[in-house]
């Protein structure tokens, strides 16, 4: 093992050409690390793999996993446990998928409903109990939403509205505004998947802000380093859409860590709100994901506290990309901290 190698780590076949070096999200990201004296390869990760790179991957000194909870439609099991494996024998992983599961999972949510980002939470852990609570839970406020337990892209994700005694309408973040009304029968016998494999549901309030975009915060470790800004999201109400000036879905723009918009943001981050999310989950500052992001809706624009204007959507760690290119030089940085250490 070479403490200077580091392999960045992509989803691809061996004939899908992909080159982590030379593909658009992460070639700034290589380069960098090769001039700061780092070996830096691509490395193409799929299950048909696994076997051989539990030993391939042991020469390098870090090893950086960029792969989706659903890849192609199939989980990261295999993976996870590969990863879990290279680190117990040194290899540096970021990110860890004890971290994964701790961070990066939608039951975040609800484990951090009490703090300053958090809101009005529920989790089901079995169908049964999903059957019997979910029902009250729509009935008080007419609007939720409720995602699986591990997912990106909108895949799980539903605003759920209800109709009426005998009826619920479903629009699935992943299928842009398509609503489909279901018996709550229908429904609850749909919903029931989600709970296999040890999954859960969580139950959320919807935002009724989302009118004003949504703020991605991207952080190394426990620094921030950078923002995203998307104004149109999935699930975004149609009748919201003003078809001049906008088209579902949005771009997302980039900025810097010291962007004036969001100092609010980064400051309370780095105060208090990082601290606070690993106290609650017992994560040690150098299992920190060396690049992570965390989705805020903004409730008020001018709100005087960074408390009032923010509300956590969820928390990214498998798979950041793009990130902006502020974020690289925190990567490199906090990466160089990790292996040397
Ligand atoms: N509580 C909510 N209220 C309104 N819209 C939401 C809510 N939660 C999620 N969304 C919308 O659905 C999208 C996908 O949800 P998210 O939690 O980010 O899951 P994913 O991991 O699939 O990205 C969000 O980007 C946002 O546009
Ligand atoms: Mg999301």
């Amino acid at each position: 093992m070479k403490s200077d190698d580091v392999a960045i780590l992509i989803h691809g076949d061996i004939n899908s050409g992909r080159d982590a070096l030379t593909e658009e999200k992460y070639k700034d990201l290589a380069s960098s690390f090769s001039s700061d004296g780092f070996n830096v390869k691509s490395v193409l990760y799929n299950d048909g793999l696994a076997d051989k790179l539990r030993t391939d991957l042991l020469k390098f000194g870090a090893v950086l996993v960029w792969v989706n909870p659903i890849e192609q439609g199939r989980d990261r099991k295999k993976l996870d446990l590969l990863l879990a494996e290279i680190s117990e024998k040194g290899c540096f992983v970021s990110t860890h998928p004890d971290i994964i599961i701790k961070m990066g999972t939608k039951d975040i949510l609800y484990k951090t409903k009490d703090m300053d980002w958090g809101g009005d939470i529920k989790m089901y852990t079995t169908h049964e109990d999903f059957v019997k609570r979910f029902h009250a839970s729509l009935l008080g406020a007419g609007i939720r939403v409720l995602k699986q337990y591990r997912g990106n892209g909108g895949n799980g994700v539903y605003k759920i509205i209800y109709k009426s005694a005998d009826a619920v309408t479903l629009v699935h973040a992943i299928a842009g505004n398509e609503e489909r009304t279901l018996s709550w029968s229908e429904f609850n016998t749909a919903f029931k998947p989600f709970f296999s494999n040890n999954g859960l549901l969580i139950d959320q309030e919807w935002n009724e802000n989302t009118i004003n975009g949504m703020v991605r915060c991207y952080l190394s470790g426990t620094k921030v380093a950078g923002f995203g800004y998307q104004e149109i999201n999935a699930l975004y109400e149609l009748k919201n859409y003003n078809t001049q000036t906008h088209f579902p879905p949005g771009k997302r723009y980039y900025f810097t860590e010291n962007c004036g918009l969001f100092s609010d943001l980064k400051e309370i981050m780095e105060t208090s709100w990082v601290f606070q999310l690993r106290n609650n989950l017992s994560i040690t500052e150098d299992m920190m994901p060396v690049i992570w992001d965390a989705d805020f809706f903004i409730n008020k624009i001018n709100s005087p506290t960074a408390v009032e204007k923010y509300t956590l959507c969820e928390i990214n760690v498998s798979c950041v990309s793009p990130f902006p290119s502020s974020a690289i030089k925190f990567i490199v940085d906090e990466v160089r901290n990790r292996i040397r250490k």
